[in-house]
């Protein structure tokens, strides 16, 4: 059997248009590119702020393995306990010690490939939290004592800090993909080591949008001072992300392409 694996990891999905864009085009993805796992960054799925429990289900149908957060992470408040509940489900591990959920888990495919995932937060721009670097590695030296294959969801604004840390785990991590901006970055690399490396996976959702945002509601809020919430963008989705390949054995990753 073939050691080379394939996973995707798909950016932010926003609104239900974003989890519409799932239900319908992870289905030809997963033909396409048969990936031992699908990993999805699903902050912003339940009205652009938040994951609600009927979001988390549908993405789980539909095919995603492991969902991620970021710093919207709680934002759906009447089903912030879905993060107790699921252990697929994970929101950044270095949010402050004490909060409900985790930030990782090891998941196993039909054929026993155990998968380790990681959901981290960059320290700068989008809320407080404990120390990536301490926070993460220790989780990364504990998952690789179960599996050398790890994929991190870093959430963050500030490019060089999801890139800094990539080199920081180059070839003790598959990959380290960042995700937050809703912007899909051009500088997907496998960083020397062997860890496959983007700043930004994109946003999942309607492409004709303030990142994933109603335009007209976004420019409302920018034009006052006024906080409106801004509600996800109507209209057709469609999936971004990255696809991985890996080596099964080692861990290391092969390739990296963007969706
Ligand atoms: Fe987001
Ligand atoms: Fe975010």
């Amino acid at each position: 059997m073939s050691s080379v694996k394939t996973a995707i990891m798909i950016g932010d999905i926003s609104g239900s248009a974003g989890v519409k864009a799932v239900a319908f085009g992870l289905s030809k993805l997963k033909k396409d590119y048969n990936p031992s796992i699908v990993i999805a960054n699903a902050e912003n799925s339940a009205s652009g702020y938040g994951i609600s429990k009927e979001a988390c289900e549908q993405l789980f149908r539909f095919g995603v393995d492991v969902i991620t957060t970021g710093n919207h992470a709680f934002e759906c408040a009447a089903d912030v306990g879905i993060f107790d509940q699921y252990d697929r489900l994970l929101r950044p591990d270095n949010f402050y010690s004490g909060n409900i959920g985790h930030g990782s888990c090891v998941f196993e495919t039909d054929d026993r490939l155990k998968i380790g995932v990681v959901n981290l937060h960059a320290p700068s721009g989008i809320g407080a939290c404990d120390s990536l670097y301490s926070v993460g590695l220790k989780t990364i030296s504990r998952i690789r004592k179960e599996t050398p294959i790890i994929f991190i969801d870093l959430h963050g604004e500030i490019p060089s800090q999801k890139e800094a840390f990539s080199f920081e785990v180059a070839g003790k991590a598959t990959a380290v993909c960042g995700t937050h901006t809703h912007v899909q970055t051009l500088d997907e690399k496998i960083v020397p080591g062997g860890t496959a490396y983007i700043t930004d996976l994109g946003m999942t959702g309607v492409q004709d949008s303030i990142i994933g945002g109603s335009i007209e509601l976004s420019l409302q809020r920018m034009l006052t001072s006024v906080p409106i919430k801004v509600p996800p963008a109507e209209g057709d989705g469609r999936i971004m992300g990255c696809a991985i390949e890996f080596d099964g054995e080692t861990g290391l990753a092969l390739s990296i392409r963007r969706l």
